[in-house]
Formats: C-alpha cells, sequence, structure tokens
C-alpha cells in the first residue's frame, strides 16, 4: 500500500520499538494521558473503541482493564500494526483487539461504528484533515476526541523545525499545523459538541460529545 504523506513507510519497525520501549519505561506519553482522562471524563463503561492511527495501542493498552469491552485499531503502518499485536498478545488482551491496516480515509467505510473513536498525534500527520475528519467521525456513535497540535506561534515553530530536520535526512514524511477553529467547526458542524479540552505548550486535546 502507498499511503499519503509516505506515513506507512516513514512509521517503521525502528519508529515502532523505540516508541514501545519508551511506553514501557515511562508510562503513556502526555497526549495520551490527556485523551484518556478525557474520556474517563465522559463516563463510558465497557464501550467500543476505535483508535485511529492507533500506533502501538498505548490508548487500548491502557483503556482495557476498566473502560472499553473491545477495540478495533486501525494503522497505514504495518510496523506499528505487528509491534502493537505483539504487546497486545502479551497483555492477554487479543481476543478483544482486531486489527486492519490502511489509511483510514480507504478503510473507514468497512469498520463497525464504534461509541469511542479517538485520533492521538494523527491530524498532524494528514495534510487533508477535512476528509481525516469526516470519515473517522462517520465511524463515532457516542465521544470523539483528538490531540493535535495548537495552532499557535509556538507549536508553528516546533513543527517547522521538525520538518527542516527531515529535509535534511531527505525524508519526504511532513508534519502539519492545522487551523484549530475550522477543525474543531468540521466536528461541530456532524452534529458533535465540544465537552472538553486539555492543552500543553505544544498540543490540544478536545473531546466532543454527540448531541
Ligand atoms: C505520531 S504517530 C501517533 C501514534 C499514536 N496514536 C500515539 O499517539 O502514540 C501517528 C500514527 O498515525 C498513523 N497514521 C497517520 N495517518 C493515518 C491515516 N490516515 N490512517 C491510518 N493511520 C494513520 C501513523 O502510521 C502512525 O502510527
Amino acid at each position: 500500500m502507498s499511503c499519503c504523506n509516505t506515513i506507512d513507510t516513514y512509521f517503521g519497525a525502528k519508529h515502532a520499538d523505540r516508541d514501545l520501549k519508551r511506553y514501557l519505561k515511562n508510562g503513556p506519553d502526555r497526549t495520551t494521558a490527556l485523551l484518556i482522562e478525557a474520556v474517563r471524563e465522559a463516563g463510558l463503561e465497557r464501550a467500543t473503541l476505535l483508535d485511529i492511527g492507533a500506533g502501538i495501542g498505548v490508548l487500548q493498552h491502557e483503556l482495557f482493564p476498566h473502560d472499553i469491552s473491545s477495540a478495533v485499531h486501525v494503522d497505514a503502518s504495518p510496523a506499528y500494526i505487528e509491534v502493537a499485536k505483539a504487546e497486545c498478545r502479551r497483555r492477554d488482551q487479543e481476543a478483544r483487539a482486531t486489527f486492519v491496516t490502511g489509511d483510514i480515509t480507504e478503510v473507514a467505510g468497512t469498520l463497525e461504528i464504534a461509541d469511542i473513536v479517538l485520533l492521538d498525534r494523527v491530524v498532524c500527520c494528514y495534510p487533508n484533515y477535512d476528509d481525516l475528519i469526516r470519515k473517522s467521525i462517520s465511524r463515532c456513535r457516542r465521544v470523539y476526541a483528538i490531540s493535535y497540535p495548537r495552532d499557535r506561534m509556538l507549536s508553528r515553530v516546533a513543527f517547522w523545525l521538525d520538518n527542516l530536520k527531515r529535509v535534511f535526512r531527505r525524508q519526504v514524511f511532513r508534519v502539519f499545523v492545522h487551523p484549530v477553529a475550522d477543525v474543531e467547526s468540521r466536528i461541530a458542524a456532524t452534529g458533535f459538541e465540544r465537552v472538553s479540552v486539555r492543552q500543553t505548550l505544544i498540543w490540544r486535546v478536545a473531546a466532543f460529545r454527540r448531541v
């Protein structure tokens, strides 16, 4: 599969192994911890989860014990899917998880609707955020939450430096800071209202509930 913005090749085995080691040593990254807080605040129990751009699967590893009954893990990177599956097996959670390799904008129509849909640091990988949002939210029954960069100078500079590093490394992959007001108005236009916002210096975590 050839994925938009070379996502499937950029997020390879080396990245996935590094992310797993960091998670096992330090626990969830900050945006992931904030998304988990937002999901718990929404108060759904034994819900179904669709984690899009799920990486090594930290959200499901953390939410499985109490908050969710089953999870569908979608990622464009086959390497990340392999690492996530192995970790899921190690935790004895395999029977409740389904793994789908593919670009969500291409596979969304094949997925069951889930109570909770999460995108942790995925919107910034994708140039066409409108398509990404429309297709991912079409799979959501109740709670939709995303982490993505804040639309401010500090984030723009950080992401610009990140992209500059990739220019020197001759990598094609780029990250994007999208306009927050437009992203969230597109989510609202599909019948969701924002119920919480959490922010770090660079990132914004916004949760929405179907009206
Ligand atoms: C920066 S990583 C974040 C991984 C994980 N959500 C986390 O926060 O630890 C972005 C992930 O999203 C995946 N991804 C990006 N765009 C995608 C798309 N359109 N469809 C499916 N997966 C996508 C990438 O392969 C990668 O695993």
